[in-house]
């Protein structure tokens, strides 16, 4: 079976198809969404929140996230391996690139994810020089948690809504290949989807964008705390993990998901 590249998932946007990713952190989970047909997998430093039973994701580190792409990896043939660059290991562009070659080398991702806009730029063009496909994230940026003040939508006044769209230019510049928006207006996020020729996915976003994302253990109900509202338990009235994962991706690709009620 042929592994999804960055190619696979630009010309899905180019034709138009929803692309389809969840979090994974484990093989037996890995297994189960690459057997469901997702795009992507993202091994997403929220398994700090999920796994580890933690109110944030400052404390996952670069062996957490190595350990964590290394099971996945084992597990899932077909979907493109997206990681992410744990809190403060990307603060300079050398720093990033030694800390996005251990994710690849060591952990076998083919691609890896960074929060924040201008302050990565450099980062972003570096890595793009030495042929490391990049995730972008905009919108509400996890690891910046404490310095937004709370998990809150962001981008919601004009001024925040241009810059969101300004950066979003600057990082497909700067060599991005994907882009993560999460928790942002539908109506910015479909605007930044169609003024950018990568791909864009949404996680609170809404459905006009290239394809979602969700942590896996919101779409099946065992969150530790209140779920997302922008989620949605498919395991409900489902008799399995599979059949769950593969209602997500159904409701994706037919455009059922997300909801308007589960946009903002
Ligand atoms: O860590 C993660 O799971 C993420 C998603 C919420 C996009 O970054």
């Amino acid at each position: 079976m042929k592994r999804v590249t960055t190619s696979t998932l630009l010309r899905m946007k180019q034709h138009g198809e929803p692309i389809t990713m969840l979090t994974a952190y484990d093989a037996a989970f890995a297994r189960i969404l690459d057997h469901s047909g997702v795009e992507a997998i993202l091994v997403g430093d929220s398994l700090g929140m999920v796994v580890q039973g933690r109110q944030d994701t400052l404390a996952v580190d670069l062996q957490q996230m190595i350990y964590h792409t290394q099971m996945v990896s084992r597990g899932a043939a077909r979907p493109l391996i997206i990681a992410d660059l744990p809190f403060l290991s990307y603060t300079s562009p050398r720093q990033a690139l030694e800390s996005a070659g251990a994710l690849m080398r060591e952990g076998g991702a083919q691609m890896v994810k960074l929060e924040g806009g201008e302050q990565i730029l450099d980062s972003v063009e570096q890595l793009t020089r030495f042929g490391v496909p990049v995730c972008a994230h905009l919108g509400l940026t996890p690891q910046s948690v404490h310095k937004i003040g709370g998990y809150k939508v962001q981008g919601r006044s004009e001024a925040a809504a241009a810059s969101i769209l300004a950066q979003s230019h600057r990082l497909e510049q700067a060599g991005a290949d994907l882009l993560v928006l999460e928790c942002v207006p539908a109506q910015l996020a479909a605007t930044v989807r169609a003024e950018l020729t990568i791909p864009v996915i949404g996680i609170g976003a809404g459905r006009g964008c290239d394809g979602q994302v969700l942590v896996l253990h919101d779409i099946l109900g065992i969150t530790l705390g209140a779920p997302p509202s922008f989620s949605h338990n498919f395991l409900a009235g489902r008799d399995s993990i599979p059949a769950a994962v593969a209602a997500y991706v159904a409701a994706v690709r037919d455009g059922s998901f997300p909801t308007p009620e589960q946009s903002f």
